[in-house]
């Protein structure tokens, strides 16, 4: 290979987590239970019986966690807040504790110079919001706008960017349809409301940061391009129904004003319109759009799946330990269908990564993640290649700093740049981490080495 990979003078480099997966101590200093403390306590909800009350001990371990991001060279580091360690009850009373840590590990990474991405919503709802109907109770709008205006009182200028809410779609798909993840409900008429309330709140906290705060607010979507299975009409009008479910769900309402036309026909009776004036809170400007890259779906039209009666097609090619296929193509593709579909905003991947199957334990003190390490340097490749097409893409977080609790999958599925041994607490970075490190440090330059 001899093409140049150099990035764009300025690009930030990055790690993501989020506060449930990583930080442990749920209930630490006066925290409030979230809907993920409560789902994982019931047996059968997760993997192993695992729970979040250790997960990789962030929470205590934070200092020695950013040392390792300096040392790694990282450039920002992006998690998310636990909305019920400032607010125990989701409203009303702050928990003065549960802030200071945010402020603390705020502080920790702008002395070591790193510049701090704040999720303000990654799927860790206060349990006592969850009690009064949660996404479900069209107030969430307003609770949500108090709580981002608490973080934004005490963090803005520390912190320069901060986005709403992480992947709407999984909220929604995973928690009120397929209640794989909290809080656990087997729905579809709900969908489309926990949907619009989600993107009414994003609405009010992008309100709510125009009148508190001074820098950048936008919001975090997964997007999962959908190609069809052949060209028949039936294969296409099911991708169509995919991609409008999956993807222009949320994006379409934030920058064209409205639904994909698909979703009255996917929900049939369950789905209602809403007033004008929803659509021009949700429609406000965002200064940047997150993107959550994985992998892609080939998609069919299958009259046996409930709702979007489409599957997906299984391919000959590499799959990860989540069963998602590799397919970096599918990075450039998403940037080329964002700057296209959207007006080219200014895009960060904030988050793209791999698991497979490492081990639990670290034997030598080095581990090879040979399959990680290709997947980034690929995916790291269709990126650039996406930016030399124009795409506005101005940083990357690799999914994740550290092996974490993967949700439903508890610890059985490792996503991290750095291996956690979860007996021990011990990190170790794998070969990948390593290899992300040449790649900060030269900006992409590493990434033409033949291999
Ligand atoms: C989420 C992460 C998750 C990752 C891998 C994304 O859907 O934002 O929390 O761990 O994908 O599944």
């Amino acid at each position: 290979m001899t093409d140049s990979f150099q990035f764009p003078r300025g690009f930030l480099w990055g790690a993501a987590t989020s506060a449930y997966q990583v930080e442990g101590s749920p209930l630490a200093d006066g925290a409030g239970p979230s809907i993920w403390h409560r789902f994982a306590h019931v047996p059968g909800n997760v993997h192993g019986g695992d729970t979040g009350d250790i997960a990789s001990d962030h929470y205590r371990r934070y200092k020695d966690d950013v040392k390792l991001m300096r040392e790694l060279g990282l450039q920002a580091y992006r998690f998310s807040i636990a909305w019920a360690r400032v607010l125990p009850e989701g409203r009303g009373k702050i928990n003065r504790a549960g802030l200071d840590f945010y402020e603390r590990l705020v502080d920790t990474l702008l002395e070591n110079g790193i510049q701090p991405l704040v999720t303000l919503y990654h799927w860790d709802l206060p349990a006592a919001l969850d009690d009064r109907g949660g996404w479900l109770n069209p107030d969430i709008a307003h609770w949500f706008a108090d709580y981002a205006s608490v973080l934004y009182r005490a963090l803005d200028g520390r912190v320069k960017q901060w986005a709403t809410l992480n992947e709407p779609w999984v909220i929604t798909d995973c928690g009120y349809l397929n209640g794989t993840h909290a809080p656990g409900h087997h729905a579809a008429a709900e969908v489309p409301i926990a949907s619009h309330h989600l993107l009414r709140a994003h609405g009010t906290a992008v309100q709510a940061y125009r009148a508190e705060g001074r820098h950048d607010v936008g919001i975090v979507v997964n997007i999962e391009p959908k190609y069809a299975a052949s060209d028949g009409a039936l294969d296409r009008a099911a991708v169509q129904r995919a991609d409008a479910y999956m993807n222009r769900q949320y994006l379409d309402p934030i920058f064209l004003g409205k639904y994909p036309d698909e979703l009255r026909e996917i929900f049939g009776a369950a789905w209602q319109e809403w007033p004008d004036e929803d659509f021009k809170l949700i429609r406000q400007p965002i200064d940047f759009l997150g993107v959550n890259y994985y992998t892609r779906s080939v998609t069919r039209h299958d009259d046996g799946a409930a709702l979007l009666k489409a599957s997906a097609v299984r391919q000959d090619a590499l799959y990860s330990a989540t069963d998602w296929e590799v397919f970096p193509q599918g990075l450039t593709d998403t940037l080329m269908w964002v700057r296209d579909r959207y007006d080219n905003p200014p895009v960060f991947i904030t988050e793209n990564g791999s698991a497979f199957g490492d081990p639990e334990t670290v034997e030598g003190g080095t581990l090879d993640d040979p399959l990680r390490v290709d997947y980034l340097k690929q995916h790291l490749r269709a990126l650039h290649g996406a930016i030399a097409q124009g795409c506005d893409v101005r940083g990357y977080m690799a999914w994740s700093l550290l092996d974490n609790l993967e949700w439903a999958h508890g610890f059985s599925k490792r996503f991290g740049i750095v291996h956690v041994d979860f007996a021990t607490q011990e990190r170790t970075c794998k070969a990948s981490a390593r290899l992300y490190a040449q790649i900060i440090a030269s900006n992409g330059g590493v990434l033409a080495v033949e291999e």
